[in-house]
């Protein structure tokens, strides 16, 4: 067989071994997602996680770990430091002594302790919006204030606004919180992008934050370029951060890490999250292992399944959903919907009585829009897309 041939029969292979199809009742899976909508008859696709299980060689490591039946303070597995340098070696050509990894129980505790650990009180903290809303929150939970600069649009994508970046950062401004990809515009940047902001925060003396956390589901075929890569002098600079969480759909098992080169930064970091932030999850440890030893084909077929999704729900807004667009999502399993042209306020109520719970574009300073989740069964997702035509039928009739 040909190299080619080999290729295409190894990819049936690996599709036809894993099932995204199937849907499975997350009603009594103690899901933060379906527990709101519990009793009604609305599909819920606002929070970002996944309605598939995990992969087989987490699930497998999972039951062998609570068979030992005991659930003590946790330690990192011995081979998971290691597992973590092959992952970033393979995937992202990044060279990471394993002394740079803090580890975490989440993301999100990790942007509020870089808010707390650099700089004054008073000093800045600066952001791209649209954007995760814990970005918008930590900084001011912090004694820090928060500057915004929205994206601005090129050639039908986000990007940054280097040159307002570049105008608007002040003397007060000590750290730079970045998303790539960015969640909710599913943007991957290109080495260029980053490169200019990242110059900017090394003129400026910037601490740089690089949430990375959605690097390992690029849609688009890729490269990430973790900010960290750039360069020694920006390496020397930025917080990396990221979790098998999202990926392998296990943010409910509290595993997540930060990687900084810096060892100031480092200490710094480590001691504004003491008293505050809790372990990692002893079997948060044990999916984090099995994901990045054993999960790759399981990813792989997944990324596959995820650009079939997007495709759906492309077509559908831009063929059924009239005055409704959205850009290409180059990674994470979310849509970002551009609902202005329906003239509410709040378009996800709108759509909440017809039955799909979305994320509401405000959230995210980005009134008029909406984040829709496809991280679900096909199925689902049809369903879900149907329900949010009537919805503008609706609007269109009244
Ligand atoms: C950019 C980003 N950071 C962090 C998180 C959540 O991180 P964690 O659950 O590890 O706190 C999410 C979840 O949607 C996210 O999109």
């Amino acid at each position: 067989m040909t190299a080619w041939r080999e290729a295409v029969a190894f990819t049936s292979f690996l599709h036809m071994s894993f099932d995204f199809d199937t849907v499975y009742s997350r009603h009594d899976t103690d899901s933060l997602k379906w527990a709101r909508y519990r009793g009604r008859d609305v599909i819920p696709m606002w929070v970002a996680d996944m309605d598939f299980p995990s992969p087989g060689p987490i699930l497998a490591a999972l039951h062998q770990r609570v068979e030992q039946g005991i659930f003590g303070y946790a330690s990192a597995p011995q081979e998971l430091a290691e597992v973590v340098v092959a992952w970033m070696r393979e995937k992202y050509r990044w060279e990471i002594d394993p002394s740079w990894i803090v580890w975490l129980p989440g993301v999100v505790p990790a942007l509020n302790v870089v808010c707390r650990a650099y700089g004054d009180e008073g000093d800045e903290v600066v952001t791209f919006t649209p954007i995760y809303p814990p970005f918008l929150a930590a900084p001011p939970r912090c004694g820090k204030t928060l500057r915004t600069i929205p994206l601005r649009r090129e050639d039908g994508l986000y990007t940054f606004d280097v040159e307002r970046f570049a105008s608007e950062i002040s003397a007060r401004s000590r750290i730079l919180l970045l998303c790539n990809p960015h969640n909710p515009v599913g943007r991957r940047y290109e080495r260029r992008e980053i490169e200019r902001i990242a110059e900017i925060g090394v003129a400026r003396d910037l601490v740089i934050c690089s949430d990375e956390i959605h690097c390992d589901l690029i849609l688009d075929g890729g490269p990430h370029v973790p900010t960290a890569t750039l360069g020694p002098e920006v390496s020397a600079r930025t917080i990396t951060l990221m979790a098998p969480s999202k990926t392998f759909n296990v943010p409910g098992l509290n595993c997540a890490f930060a990687i900084i080169e810096n060892a100031d930064l480092r200490t710094k970091f480590k001691k504004a999250r003491e008293g505050t932030v809790p372990h990692t999850n002893v079997l948060g440890f044990t999916a984090c292992l099995a994901a990045y030893r054993d999960g790759e084909p399981w990813r792989l077929a997944l990324i596959d399944y995820l650009r079939g999704n997007r495709d759906v729900v492309r077509e559908f807004v831009s063929r059924e959903l009239p005055g409704l667009s959205m850009d290409d999502v180059q990674a994470t399993y979310l849509a970002w919907i551009d609902a202005r042209a329906l003239g509410v306020s709040r378009p996800a109520r709108l759509f909440e009585k017809f039955g799909v719970a979305l994320f509401d574009g405000a959230e995210f300073r980005g009134e008029g829009f909406v984040r829709l989740n496809f991280g679900c069964p096909r199925s689902i997702l049809v369903e879900a897309l149907d329900r949010l035509r009537r919805a503008v039928q609706g609007v269109g009739k009244a």
